[in-house]
């Protein structure tokens, strides 16, 4: 039987530098003690006091199907956070509840995006985003940045590939880079969205872990709160990746549009989730700062263990759970390196390769695990970077 070209169609095809991703799960599963750095799940789980609440909504009984649009209580809240964050206002009707980030991002492009239609991402990427927005069967094209502009795009690179374009992703704190889009980066990018008449879907949801500068949601500035579509999740900021509930945040018409697909889609998040997430963000910053301290510590000792060699070059980490390394100097791609690590060290790391070609001869390195193992795996990788390097200037 035929399949239809939009589900054959969302990957690109080829080597997508995931095997060493598979190469570790298989490892583990093998008995082998492997050190795990490669995605986005913390090492802490979702708060006891979090649990209790959704706990508590369950026996209440609110595990019948929730209202589509989100409960009010929390669209409500995540109104409410948005507009103390940024200061635009927002109610409930600018706020679409979904199940996790990723589905936000997926509802986002099929509001404004289509067949025949263009959406921009840029390049190193989040490694759905290019599925994403061929899933709403419009065609991806990316845009390069690069590790010489410490992966801060340049606006006029956005504008010379936006001429048949409807949309333009991009993700501040950004996975896999750490980059923190600068003010005037926005800035530029906002004009070309208002000149170039483009939506900007602006995932944030890595928006509670900034380490350096900080977060400026592009809906703030002047004449984007009509043009853009910010997505956020309680994934990262609670980690509360298991219960996949996000949101979408946008003009009215947007959401009203969105609320109809969900009720044709998703139907919805499950409500004791919708009310341990209210919770959760109604609890102040002390949560989340739980989640966020351990990043930022691992994060300065990451700047002081690779200050003190001149092999492996840090990224600047400003912000999320990974921090990004060059291993250009060693002469491998960062798939050979990522394999080298794993067959010598049993340290499993993510390839750059595999958040686009903007990240090749990098590797991308989750701080996820205890601040001894984590140290001991970054200098273990910076040795391995030193003895690769050194054997590339003896062939030489
Ligand atoms: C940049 C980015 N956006 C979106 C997501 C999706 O998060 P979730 O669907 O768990 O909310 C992730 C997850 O790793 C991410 O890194």
């Amino acid at each position: 039987m035929k399949l239809s070209h939009c589900i054959t169609h969302l990957t690109g095809g080829g080597s997508d530098g995931w095997d060493v991703f598979y190469r570790a799960r298989q490892m583990i599963s093998d008995g082998y003690a492997v050190i795990e750095l490669t995605i986005g799940e913390h090492d802490i789980r979702t708060d006891p006091s979090i649990l209790e609440a959704m706990d508590l909504s369950a026996r209440q009984g609110h595990t019948g199907y929730a209202m589509v649009p989100g409960t009010d209580l929390l669209r409500d809240t995540v109104a409410a956070r948005l507009q103390a964050r940024t200061g635009v206002p927002t109610t409930r009707n600018n706020v679409l509840i979904t199940p996790g980030g990723q589905s936000a991002l997926f509802a986002a492009h099929v509001a404004v995006c289509g067949p025949g239609n263009v959406g921009l991402y840029l390049d190193p990427y989040y490694a759905t985003y290019p599925g994403t927005i061929r899933a709403s069967g419009a065609t991806a094209r990316t845009i390069q940045t690069t590790a010489e502009d410490a992966f801060q795009p340049r606006p006029e690179q956005i504008e010379a590939a936006a001429n048949d374009a409807v949309s333009l992703l991009i993700n501040t704190p950004n996975n896999p880079t750490g980059a923190v889009y600068s003010r005037p980066t926005l800035e530029g990018i906002a004009k070309i969205c208002r000149e170039r008449d483009l939506w900007l879907i602006s995932d944030e949801v890595y928006d509670t872990q900034v380490w350096d500068g900080e977060h400026i949601s592009p809906r703030t500035l002047p004449d984007m709160k009509e043009r853009s579509l910010v997505v956020g999740s309680m994934s990262k900021s609670h980690a509360m990746t298991g219960s996949r509930c996000g949101w979408i945040v946008g003009p009215e018409e947007v959401i009203s549009h969105l609320i109809t697909l969900a009720t044709h889609t998703t139907y919805g998040v499950p409500g004791f989730i919708q009310d341990a997430a209210s919770f959760a963000l109604n609890a102040g910053t002390s949560l989340e700062g739980k989640i966020s301290e351990p990043f930022r510590r691992r994060r300065a000792l990451a700047v002081s263990i690779l200050s003190n060699q001149n092999t492996v070059g840090l990224v600047p980490a400003q912000g999320a759970m990974y921090v990004m390394l060059d291993i250009r100097a060693t002469g491998l791609s960062g798939e050979e390196f990522a394999n080298t690590l794993l067959d010598t060290h049993s340290i499993a790391v993510m390839p750059g390769e595999s958040f686009g070609a903007a990240a090749a001869g990098h590797i991308r390195v989750a701080m996820t695990i205890d601040d001894e193992r984590f140290e001991s795996a970054l200098n273990k990788i910076c040795e391995l970077a030193k003895e690769l390097a050194q054997n590339t200037v003896a062939r030489v």
